[in-house]
């Protein structure tokens, strides 16, 4: 299976079957398991390089792409900012075509999804999507992840997201549709996910048994849910949409009463950066059924396993 995955893209959860996502969920667990035994610091990708090109601000991504990088033995070359790539102007098709020839894979964060489609097309290197407008599948990862390592078997739960028609609500119909989950969104009127997306979900969700449903009402989305979660109301891009959002997710926000709705037992998930008291509450993102800092570190276990499986 690892195989199959070797000089492949990721630039949706969509890129993989149900079974290569499973695989990757596994090699990431027992990669994490494995860590710090015998053996488990060698260095699988000692000599190759990986460009990190992100056009937008991070701290999880980055770190968690350079430390998996180190823990990998790969040399990561970080591409930020005005004084980098595409930042005079030069083709997409050019840009990569150079890049391809000093590094054995692409990570890159920026806005459209279509210039990563494009970068893809071009390089004959692996491309991974380290977040786009439209999908954040390696945060997609580490939440399944985490799921899994809280919930066992991701098949038949019932996953809440309240919030924004982002890339996350995104990603999370799609790794819900993958893994047979009940995918329930609940968005202002307005700002639901992209319908191309919503489609590709429910197509996939007809081959595995999941659910993909969308409402405008949060309580009903989250009534007995085994996952709830959310995310910014403005994303990276939107700032000055901030103030107008904040008045339109007013009955968005996870606060303990939302929380209540769903399973007792059920888990508070958030990818971060968080706006404490806008999406959620403290006392939701420092109770008990919070995983936040789980899905934060296991960014680095399903990168680290990415990577190993992309450049074998
Ligand atoms: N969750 C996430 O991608 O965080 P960063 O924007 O800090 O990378
Ligand atoms: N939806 C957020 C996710 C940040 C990790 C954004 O795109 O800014």
């Amino acid at each position: 299976m690892t195989d199959v995955l070797k000089g492949r893209d990721l630039l949706s959860l969509a890129d993989l079957s149900s079974t290569e996502l499973s695989h990757l969920l596994d090699v990431a667990g027992s990669q994490k398991r494995a860590w710090g035994l015998a053996g488990s610091r060698s260095h699988p990708l000692a000599g190759k390089s990986i460009a990190l090109i992100f056009q937008k601000p991070s701290m999880r991504t980055l770190v968690s792409f350079e430390v998996a990088c180190a823990r990998l033995g790969a040399a990561p070359v970080l591409l930020a900012g005005s004084d980098t790539a595409f930042s005079r102007g030069e083709s997409v098709l050019d840009t990569t075509k150079v890049l391809e020839r000093y590094v054995d894979a692409i990570v890159i964060r920026t806005f459209s999804q279509s210039m990563v489609e494009e970068i893809a097309e071009h390089a004959r290197v692996p491309v991974v999507n380290a977040l786009t407008d439209d999908h954040h599948p390696c945060q997609g990862l580490a939440d399944l992840l985490t799921i899994r390592e809280h919930k066992g078997d991701l098949s038949g739960l019932r996953f809440a997201y309240v919030g924004d028609g982002n890339n996350m609500a995104h990603t999370y119909m799609l790794g819900g549709a993958l893994s047979g989950m009940n995918v329930s969104v609940a968005t202002p009127v307005g700002f639901e996910p992209k319908a191309e997306i919503i489609e590709q979900s429910r197509s996939i969700a007809r081959s595995t048994g999941a659910s993909i449903t969308l409402s405008n009402n949060p309580a009903h989305a989250v009534a007995g849910a085994d996952i709830v979660a959310t995310d910014t109301w403005a994303s990276m891009g939107q700032e000055s949409e901030h103030a107008s959002r904040l008045a339109a997710f007013e009955t968005f926000r996870v606060d303990a009463s939302l929380m209540a709705k769903a399973a007792p037992d059920a888990l508070f998930m958030h990818c971060l950066p968080a706006h404490r008291g806008e999406e959620v509450t403290d006392e939701v993102m420092d109770g008990p059924q919070s995983v936040i800092y789980d899905e934060a570190e296991n960014r680095l276990h399903a990168q680290k396993a990415l990577l190993s499986v992309l450049l074998g």
